[in-house]
């Protein structure tokens, strides 16, 4: 990247979705949803960005455990830069710790920093209301990723309603194999749109926005990938408390009150399942 060019670093954060209500398929072939959902400390992403007069299009270098992610134009954050930026160049130096394939929206992720770091550097005078409808067009979480924080999606997702929710403690973990979102809804289709009958009392801090927590699209990620039921219900029996889905999978969310308890049972996970495993705690929205 040229030392010349301003740059702005910008933090990913996961969106972990903590509850999830597939209401139906819709004309446009998209689910409609209804989503408790927040973005989380980690894992996440790091996007540092700068305006590059002196190259055309988007230069992106990317390091870090999942480097392995396209170059171009099929890469959120590259596509997001050329909309933002048609004319000049852009250059993105992405740091990857969010697993593709993971249901954590990493890629919505890493586009909403994108365009939050070139909105920063003011290379564009789009307003947020904009901003917002364009990142509907690169995918359905890129809006709630560029406020983050806490909120209902609904819609294909892309409609945001902000809550408040107390600070949260995750344990967030991964199997070492990923799960295609498409794949898991068309599964969902072919099932008959089931409900999801498997239920988590919300803890003390949700029960003002619902009482259980659910994952629709758990019947559908078994489905598609028999091994993550196996996987979660090791991970119960490991840590002792219920895991969801989280989104389309492959990742599960287990929540703790104690942050410290949370971290033993990340060392419990990291020792006895293969795979990732981290624990987290609520981002705050951006503004
Ligand atoms: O919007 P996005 O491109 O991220 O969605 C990826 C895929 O996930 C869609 O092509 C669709 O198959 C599925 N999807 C869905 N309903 C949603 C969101 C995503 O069917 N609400």
């Amino acid at each position: 990247m040229s030392s010349a060019a301003p740059e702005i670093r910008v933090e990913a954060y996961a969106k972990l979705t903590l509850s999830l209500r597939v209401l139906a398929t819709r004309p446009d072939g998209y689910h409609e949803l209804e989503a408790l959902t927040v973005s989380v400390t980690e894992p996440h992403d790091s996007v540092v960005v700068a305006c590059r007069d002196d190259i055309p299009g988007v230069d992106l270098t990317v390091t870090g455990p999942d480097a392995d992610v396209p170059r171009d134009e099929s890469n959120l954050a590259v596509r997001a830069a050329h909309l933002l930026r048609p004319e000049g160049g852009v250059g993105i130096a992405l740091h990857k710790r969010i697993p593709p394939g993971g249901g954590l929206g990493g890629a919505s992720a890493d586009a909403a920093a994108v365009m939050t770091g070139l909105q920063a550097l003011g290379a564009t005078d789009i307003g947020d209301d904009a901003l917002l409808a364009l990142g509907a067009s690169i995918g359905s979480d890129v809006p709630f990723c560029l406020r983050g924080g806490a909120a209902w999606m609904r819609g294909r997702g892309e409609r945001i309603d902000p809550v408040r929710v107390e600070p949260l403690v995750v344990l967030v973990a991964t199997p070492p194999f990923g799960l295609s979102t498409p794949a898991v809804y068309r599964a969902w289709d072919d099932l008959g749109g089931p409900r999801s009958a498997r239920a988590v009392r919300a803890p003390d801090s949700l029960a003002p926005l619902l009482e259980e927590l659910v994952n629709d699209l758990e019947p559908a990620a078994e489905r598609v990938e028999p091994r993550w039921r196996d996987y979660r219900e090791r991970l119960e029996a490991l840590v002792g408390r219920p895991a969801l889905l989280a989104g389309s999978g492959s990742s599960c969310a287990v929540l703790f009150e104690d942050p410290a308890e949370a971290e033993r049972a990340r060392r419990a996970v990291d020792d006895a399942l293969p795979g990732r495993a981290w624990a987290s705690s609520l981002a705050a929205a951006r503004s």
